[in-house]
């Protein structure tokens, strides 16, 4: 099929079209992918790490993907195999320092995380480096990841006035910083620690929301000296080189969340989601169904490879309309796209607020979000940082776009399970970038 050009192209050339039609019953154990976050630091920070790391369950979308691919361009060695969705890397980690120049512009494709973390990691490198990606992510800020790294002394310039991709970096051996993230993202202060890793002096990051804590967990198990200590971070330069770890990544929250909306949503429904984390700077989700009167339940609670994780039933429920905001946002940031959908289905308004960084994600998902599900007769109003839900409208299928946005892809699949009639979505393979099983996991708990 051709492509349509709506400006941002799709990281996957086929362009696919996914139909979903209305289904009497959703029934079903789902296995999830690895989780995303947690997969790029455990290749990132094993790279640094001197010794051979075993990652199983790694993330298999294309964003930890393109991760794996600009590390081996510098030099690192990684070794893949396994089943394509639950995938076992083997890294080589022989230390940062022997990171090498890259012969050619790295490619980080749709994924911010990878450019950001590298951004962090390349400008404490003593050598040329230049990052691009995507259409999608070359429209993302990145003055955000540039303006604390030339506080740390880095020499990184980008375009657009250093605010966006590519970026350009002559490395250099940086000093620690005392910064307080003027945002919760998990990103920038992921790529400060990272340039902290090998910098002269302490860094200390004060946050005044938290974000997700991936890298503060494994940093402290690879045995950095790294400290959280209420809403700041402190860590000192490694003095040897980081521990490697072997792991299992637990199962991606964010993908969940497809399936904890499509249970709650849909009037008959039971839905087992297995070890699946449960990082409580991830958990927002939950929190939100729960309060929305969602019938889930968390079993079998562990510990695993420094994070928890547990098994998640929910059943059909009863939604009401609440209001969304506040600290709880970083912990449910990219579950926003099928919680609106949620509050397309649950009875009175549901008001999101505080999340204008929606904006700035792999596509505008403010208006995407709510121009796609008013296509499907969802009543939503655009809010500069949120929007206004009116639930309880009947959703009838029509075409839909995910405008390249695989959470939107998903998301409007959900959607489309309670919706009357067919729903068609252009551009489906988005669900790509993190989760490529996504519509034959869906498929399996259709029941007609
Ligand atoms: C991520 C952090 C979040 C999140 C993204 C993954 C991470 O972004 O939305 O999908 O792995 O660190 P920000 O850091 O921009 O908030």
């Amino acid at each position: 099929m051709a492509e349509q050009s709506v400006g941002l192209r799709p990281s996957s050339p086929r362009a696919e079209t996914r139909t979903i039609k209305p289904c009497p019953r959703l029934a079903g154990q789902i296995v999830l992918p690895g989780d995303k976050s947690i997969s790029h630091r455990a290749v990132i920070l094993n790279s640094l790490a001197k010794g051979e790391a075993k990652i199983d369950n790694f993330a298999p979308g294309e964003d930890c993907l393109s991760t794996i691919r600009c590390l081996k361009a510098l030099g690192v060695k990684i070794g893949k195999k396994g089943s394509r969705d639950s995938p076992t890397l083997s890294v080589s980690g022989t230390g940062a320092e022997s990171l090498k120049e890259a012969s050619n512009v790295l490619d980080a494709g749709n994924s911010a995380t990878t450019m950001r973390l590298l951004g962090g990691l390349l400008a404490s490198q003593p050598f040329f480096s230049v990052i691009t990606g995507d259409a999608s992510l070359r429209s993302r800020p990145m003055g955000r990841l540039i303006e604390p790294l030339r506080l740390m002394g880095a020499d990184i310039w980008g375009r657009g006035r250093d605010s966006l991709a590519p970026l350009v970096i002559k490395g250099k051996k940086l000093q620690g910083i005392d910064f307080t993230l003027p945002l919760p993202s998990a990103q920038i202060k992921s790529a400060i620690l990272l340039a902290g890793l090998s910098a002269r002096g302490n860094t200390v990051l004060r946050q005044t929301i938290p974000s997700r804590d991936h890298t503060e967990r494994m940093l402290k198990w690879m045995g950095a000296s790294l400290e959280s200590r209420g809403d700041s971070i402190s860590l000192l330069p490694l003095s040897s080189p980081l521990v490697t770890i072997n792991l299992r990544v637990p199962g991606d929250i964010s993908s969940a969340a497809y399936f904890l909306v499509a249970g709650a949503i849909h009037h008959n429904a039971r839905i087992v989601v297995k070890d699946c984390g449960i990082n409580p700077t991830r958990t927002g989700i939950i929190d939100i169904l729960l309060t929305m009167g969602a019938r889930l339940r968390i079993d079998n609670e562990r510990l695993e490879a420094g994070e928890p994780l547990a098994d998640i039933v929910v059943e059909s429920s009863e939604l009401k309309g609440i209001e969304i905001g506040g600290d709880i946002i970083p912990r449910l940031i990219d579950e926003i796209p099928v919680l609106a959908v949620a509050g397309c289905v649950a009875r009175g308004k549901t008001v999101i607020r505080d999340a204008g960084e929606l904006r700035v994600k792999e596509s505008d998902r403010i208006a995407t979000v709510a121009g796609e599900l008013s296509r499907l007769g969802a009543k939503i109003e655009p809010l500069p940082d949120g929007m206004v839900i009116h639930g309880g409208s009947p959703l009838w299928g029509t075409e839909v776009d995910s405008h390249f946005d695989h959470r939107l892809a998903m998301s409007l699949a959900v959607a489309g399970l309670v919706a009357k009639r067919e729903t068609t979505i252009k551009h489906a393979q988005a669900a790509q970038v993190s989760y490529p099983a996504f519509w034959q996991t869906l498929q399996q708990i259709l029941n007609y």
